[in-house]
């Protein structure tokens, strides 16, 4: 049975909600898009899932999988590419081709490409639910804030291992957490109690003085609308990597309370340079890990790294 946001009308909504997006990005890029983007959590993640403030996930990948430095990576749902640029001059990887479904997300993309990385970056305009991603060509596959935008994930997950050599390698940074945002209640209520109760009361208005609205759980069909490849089957994301990949690691970022506190335009009120507002958010760090050690909350992000299983593994248990 088709399942709601899997057909050519949904990508091609799809596609104009990424267009729209693209064209709605101010020139100025001093802002936050995720929660994950602000420095002092970005900083608390890497002490808590890398061992060290000053880690990330490039110095990672250079120190423990140097061997990615000379590869090709083949990056899914790749945005404008602005990750694999600094992927690229980082030497975290040699060469990477990049597939995007927004037409306009490529050209933005190509328009800010460096002179040096234009021979090592190339976009391909695709839908990854095709898994049409070749044969053996590529040594890793990357993928950050991509896999939960995909709907046919057997076909995409089929069409990935296919398309390493052997022993290649998955690389992601991704969201796992509820699909199409159904946050538990749980979540819910951690968030709306933090935001109300440490959240200094300038920082919970709007730029126009009223009240910023309490997180709630979004309604499927408004997401679907929105935007059909959003969080299409997340919570089925780790199990479906573990079925097709040896995982080398697993280190868990956290965002089941942070992701949400911290939604949309609101990580933009919380400035780096305020002790203050510094403070509310080393809080709401330790907050999300407590409840997370108590097997409360999951980590609703992940950054794994894996090795394809030759095809027969697959199907034993
Ligand atoms: C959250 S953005 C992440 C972009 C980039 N990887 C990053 O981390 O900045 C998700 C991207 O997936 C793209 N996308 C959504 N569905 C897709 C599909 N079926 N095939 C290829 N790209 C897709 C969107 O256009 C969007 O650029």
């Amino acid at each position: 049975m088709k399942q709601p946001g899997h057909d050519s009308d949904a990508l091609e909504r799809a596609r104009i909600h990424w267009d729209d997006w693209q064209r709605s990005q101010p020139a100025n890029q001093n802002v936050y898009t995720d929660w994950g983007d602000h420095p002092t959590v970005f900083r608390a993640v890497m002490r808590h899932a890398l061992g060290g403030e000053s880690e990330n996930f490039f110095t990672f990948l250079q120190k423990n999988y140097p061997s990615c430095a000379t590869g090709h990576a083949l990056s899914l749902c790749c945005g404008d590419g602005a990750f694999e640029q600094q992927l690229l001059e980082r030497g975290v990887f040699f060469q990477i081709t990049g597939l995007e479904l927004s037409p306009e997300r490529i050209a933005q993309g190509r328009a800010r490409m460096s002179a040096q990385n234009a021979m090592r970056l190339d976009f391909l305009e695709k839908d990854v639910n095709q898994g049409e991603f070749g044969k053996c060509l590529f040594d890793v596959i990357f993928a950050k804030a991509a896999l939960h935008h995909i709907q046919n994930l057997e076909g995409a997950f089929d069409g990935m291992v296919r398309s390493l050599k052997p022993g290649g390698l998955l690389v992601t940074i991704d969201f796992f957490g509820p699909s199409r945002f159904q946050w538990t209640d749980l979540q819910l209520q951690a968030c709306n109690e933090f935001w109300r109760e440490h959240v200094p009361p300038a920082l919970q208005r709007e730029a126009d003085g009223t009240l910023t609205p309490l997180i709630t759980r979004p309604r499927v069909e408004d997401m679907v609308l929105m935007d059909p490849s959003e969080a299409a089957r997340s919570n089925e994301l780790q199990a479906m990597i573990y079925k097709y990949f040896d995982v080398l690691e697993d280190r868990a970022l956290g965002g089941a309370l942070l992701n949400l506190l911290l939604y949309g335009h609101r990580v933009n009120r919380f400035d780096a340079m305020d002790p203050v507002h510094n403070d509310v958010l080393e809080r709401a760090v330790a907050k999300e890990r407590n409840l997370m050690a108590q097997g409360l909350l999951s980590s609703d992000f992940r950054f794994i790294v894996a090795r394809a299983k030759p095809w027969w593994r697959r199907f034993m248990r």
